[in-house]
């Protein structure tokens, strides 16, 4: 199995704030990873760093055998695979759902405005936003924001798709219907790595987990494994949290 990343003693600091201390983790192509760990301990810095929208101070990022860092070339095009979806969707508030999901298409991408088009609207109706696609997205619910959110990211045909939280921001009765897009998408063989609080989902979906603590990966392993039988004192008390 080919190797799409390959992580050495990643660091980075905010200040004096050592946010990820020595961070090793290597990320088979198609598999599906879930980050878990409390709040503050760098699961979103972790994925930032993975997709450079923050800079590590030390470490090394090999994205398809391509060193990354200090590498322009190999930066840019590792941030033209690597898609990301945010907690608060990110969207373009006053455009409609279609110039969200073809803008970056058109800029980054350079393709034209009738194959950007097609390509969002396949990937809208995806998520099961085709009937929306003229409307304004300030007017959507937040499910729906979230599922324009994913089309865009599926538009740019990511080789790797990492998630942050996509869930926390919603409204309890929506989170159902992203977390079925998702799990629908665990199906096209994409990369996928996805931080998140829903444990039950993590454990259907996921073919490893990741538990981070205070900057470290404290432990990883199976779901069945880290989730029935975690070796980490603690991972036990992170989970004893969630299953009480
Ligand atoms: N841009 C930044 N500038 C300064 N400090 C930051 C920045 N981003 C994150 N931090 C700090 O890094 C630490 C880890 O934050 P991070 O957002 O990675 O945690 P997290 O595990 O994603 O938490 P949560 O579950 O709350 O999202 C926190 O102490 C945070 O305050
Ligand atoms: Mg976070």
């Amino acid at each position: 199995m080919k190797n799409i990343f390959k992580i050495k003693n990643l660091k980075k600091s905010f200040g004096n704030n050592d946010v990820l201390k020595d961070i090793n983790f290597d990320v088979t192509e198609g598999e599906i990873i879930s980050i878990i760990g409390s709040s503050g301990s760098g699961k979103s810095t972790l994925l930032r760093c993975l997709n450079l929208l923050e800079y590590p101070n030390s470490g090394e990022i090999i994205y398809n055998n391509l060193s990354i860092l200090n590498n322009m070339r190999n930066v840019n095009l590792l941030r033209s695979e690597v898609g990301m979806v945010f907690q608060n969707f990110n969207l373009f508030n006053n455009k409609n759902v279609l110039d969200n999901c073809t803008l970056s298409q058109m800029k980054v991408l350079k393709r034209s405005r009738e194959e950007a088009t097609e390509i969002a609207i396949n990937n809208l109706k995806k998520v099961g936003m085709g009937e929306f696609i003229h409307q304004d997205v300030k007017t959507l619910s937040g499910g729906q924001k979230q599922r324009v959110a994913i089309a865009r990211s599926l538009s740019m045909e990511p080789r790797v798709l990492l998630f942050d939280e996509p869930t926390s921001a919603l409204d309890p009765e929506m989170v159902g219907e992203v977390l079925n897009v998702i799990k629908d998408l665990t199906k096209l063989g994409m990369t996928m790595i996805i931080v998140t609080h829903e444990m039950a989902f993590a454990k259907e979906i996921s073919d490893r987990i990741i538990f981070m603590d205070s900057g470290v990966i404290a432990e990883e392993g199976s779901p069945e494994q880290l989730f029935n039988n975690p070796k980490e004192q603690r991972t036990k008390e992170f989970l004893k949290r969630f299953n009480s």
